[in-house]
């Protein structure tokens, strides 16, 4: 087992790119998240080093036009392959049948989140060692600002019992992605130019206006220290 706090010290010091490299050079078997503007930054940093990441995205049947395009815009720029995973018919019958398809906005997102997202993922992150997010400080203080570079997921089991998450961009801020993505040219969401800014599910995501926090479009009828889904837990330890 490496030594967290060391490590976490180590890629503190460095850049996003250079944190990739470094984790692909030290860990095997990981995973990559793909969902937005941040992790196809990851994708694009690690593809211009070489590396061939697996990256899988959760599909929750409900997300945007848009972000069907954008996925499979990514997967022909890069000429990678992106699993789609879903979530298990079974289980999201016997949901939809006795609540209907926006139970979301009465209950609460946790229900429906956990089985459109939370459950593939406990499934897919059963095979790795660990997995790589976009996850940044600046995205919620309320929720995020603790976050490292390198933690052991408090949520999820990974093949061998711990599972490490790594965060390369957690440092990093909105402003330093877009740049990003605009001095490469990376591919992004064209919801963005809609004034959406974190984009999840359609009917959970809306545009916000400017100056609004950037998670202000998500669940936003619940309270802000509810707006995680269960794929990101408080609790991670370092
Ligand atoms: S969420 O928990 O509120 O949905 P957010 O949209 O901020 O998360 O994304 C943070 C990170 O979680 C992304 O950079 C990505 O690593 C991961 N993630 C979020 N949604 C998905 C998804 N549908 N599929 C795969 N990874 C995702
Ligand atoms: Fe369901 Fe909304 Fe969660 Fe998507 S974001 S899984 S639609 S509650």
């Amino acid at each position: 087992m490496h030594d967290l706090p060391t490590l976490n010290n180590k890629l503190d010091a460095l850049q996003p790119k250079e944190i990739i490299k470094s984790i692909y050079m030290d860990f095997d078997n990981l995973t990559l998240s793909f969902s937005g503007a941040e992790d196809v930054v990851l994708i694009d940093m690690a593809c211009k080093q070489g590396l061939k990441p697996n990256v899988f995205t959760l599909d929750t049947g409900r997300l945007h036009p848009q972000t069907y395009q954008f996925l499979q815009a990514v997967m022909e720029h890069y000429s990678i392959n992106i699993q789609i995973l879903t979530p298990e018919s079974t289980a999201l019958k016997r949901l939809t049948d006795k609540k209907g398809l926006f139970s979301f906005y009465q209950d609460g997102h946790q229900e429906c989140c956990g089985l459109r997202k939370v459950e593939p993922l406990k499934n897919h992150l059963s095979n790795f060692s660990g997995w790589i997010t976009g996850q940044r400080k600046d995205q919620s203080l309320t929720t995020r600002g603790a976050l490292s570079i390198v933690e052991v997921d408090a949520t999820f089991i990974g093949i061998e019992s711990n599972l490490l998450k790594f965060n390369p961009l957690c440092n990093w801020t909105s402003e330093q992605v877009w740049l990003y993505i605009r001095s490469l040219e990376v591919p992004y969401n064209s919801l963005h130019d809609k004034g959406y800014t974190s984009i999840g599910c359609e009917p959970c995501t809306r545009a916000i206006l400017p100056h609004q926090d950037p998670r202000e479009g998500r669940w936003w009828w619940e309270e802000s220290d509810k707006k995680e889904c269960g794929l990101h837990s408080k609790k991670s330890s370092s």
